[in-house]
């Protein structure tokens, strides 16, 4: 989670009555909500809404979110070419689902409309990475602007609404978590700061920039996605009533070009480009960087099997220097137990050059990732004989 944060007003003490005039019922108060982590062991805020935020007047079973694995009968590598899709749906539910495993869902989603029902995950965090399109992020804890190239990390539980501006087709990369998204424990000292040499720090985290209070007494539906259970909860009020809340769960961005690449003489393996991680995985920026420079370096990586890991490649811009094929929104899966590497001709074309445009956002996880039915339909089946001669 990232560091504290304070809007709009709290009492002095907490789980103390925060004194109004009139408000809801006359009760003269504002209502206290504790947004907590790991039951009550983790990370928390404290929000204060004009009215209970548990008025719910009606619930809805809305379906199931259909997706389905696809028979995979041999272990192999997967080109995955999603820069083609169409626009369908919302930010929320036309999402494209294409790798999942026990603990996290990757997804593509290039929406066709605004959101017009709020929506709340309610098992995962979300890790939107937003490769085309700017807006805001509203929700409870305030507006939050994002812009092409922001990581927006979304604690589970926020109820929210995704505003995208005029213009730009938006183009999303969808990262949803069963356990909770937090910074590395390496890039913290013993006192909770981002330590110096880690390739990010405070300022480059953006929280909630101002409240939203909406004050109104009416039905307001919000959809709950509980795995691939959906449910429209109609509440009594607008849930976005908070006219103050601190602590450490808060929506927040995060830009991939902020990431400072560590870099050397020789390669230096992935793990220096974390950038989140959750339980079962981690993600990482490749971002423009200088190449390595002893004077015999390989400047590509070296072929490798990933043990008791599968690796997801999304190539965002640039290009990358060690694939051959590959385009802007593809995927790569390279899978446990085999090896890949630079392609033929790669590392020699190399040499000569001094740094890397490009940017890309990785996966590594710990279980096996499964393909979805619609993974498949954007699969090049020769990806696997890409490193062949010729
Ligand atoms: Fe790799």
């Amino acid at each position: 989670m990232p560091f504290y944060m304070k809007l709009g007003s709290v009492p002095r003490k907490r789980h103390t009555t925060f004194h109004r005039e009139g408000g809801h019922r006359g009760e003269g108060m504002y209502y206290e909500e504790v947004v907590t982590t790991a039951g009550f062991g983790r990370a928390y805020s404290i929000c204060y809404h004009l009215r209970p935020p548990t008025r719910v007047l009606a619930i809805e079973e809305v379906g199931k979110i259909p997706f389905e694995a696809a028979p995979q009968h041999v272990l192999r590598h997967h080109h995955l070419k999603s820069g083609q899709l169409e626009p369908t749906g919302d930010a929320t539910l036309g999402r494209l689902h294409l790798l999942f495993n026990d603990d996290v869902l990757l997804s593509r989603c290039r929406p066709m409309q605004p959101q017009t029902e709020l929506y709340r995950n309610a098992a995962a965090d979300e890790i939107i990475f937003v490769h085309h399109g700017q807006g805001t992020l509203r929700s409870m804890f305030g507006r939050l602007p994002f812009k092409p190239l922001d990581y927006i990390v979304i604690p589970r539980c926020t109820t929210y609404r995704l505003d995208f501006d005029a213009g730009e087709q938006a183009d999303l990369l969808v990262i949803e978590s069963q356990g909770s998204v937090t910074i590395p424990s390496n890039y913290l000292n013993p006192d909770g700061q981002l330590r110096l040499g880690a390739p990010y720090y405070e300022r480059d985290l953006h929280g909630p920039s101002e409240l939203e209070i909406i004050d109104r007494e009416e039905e307001t539906s919000v959809i709950i996605k509980d795995g691939c259970r959906l449910a429209r909860y109609v509440l009594a009020q607008h849930p976005f009533d908070v006219v103050g809340w601190d602590g450490m769960v808060y929506p927040y961005t995060f830009n991939a070009e902020d990431f400072e690449p560590i870099t050397g003489t020789i390669h230096q393996p992935p793990p220096v480009h974390q950038t989140f991680d959750a339980p079962g995985f981690v993600v990482c920026t490749f971002a423009p960087r200088f190449l390595d420079h002893h004077p015999d370096a390989v400047k590509v990586p070296y072929a490798h099997s990933n043990v008791q890991a599968d690796e997801v490649l999304y190539y965002v811009k640039g290009h990358f220097g060690s694939r051959r094929g590959v385009g802007e929104a593809s995927f790569t899966l390279h899978p446990h137990g085999i090896p890949h590497g630079p392609h033929p001709g790669t590392i020699v074309a190399s040499r000569p050059m001094l740094r890397t445009d490009e940017l890309a956002v990785m996966l590594d996880t710990v279980k096996p990732l499964q393909l979805t039915r619609q993974a498949m339909a954007l699969d090049d089946p020769q990806y696997p004989f890409s490193w062949s001669d010729g």
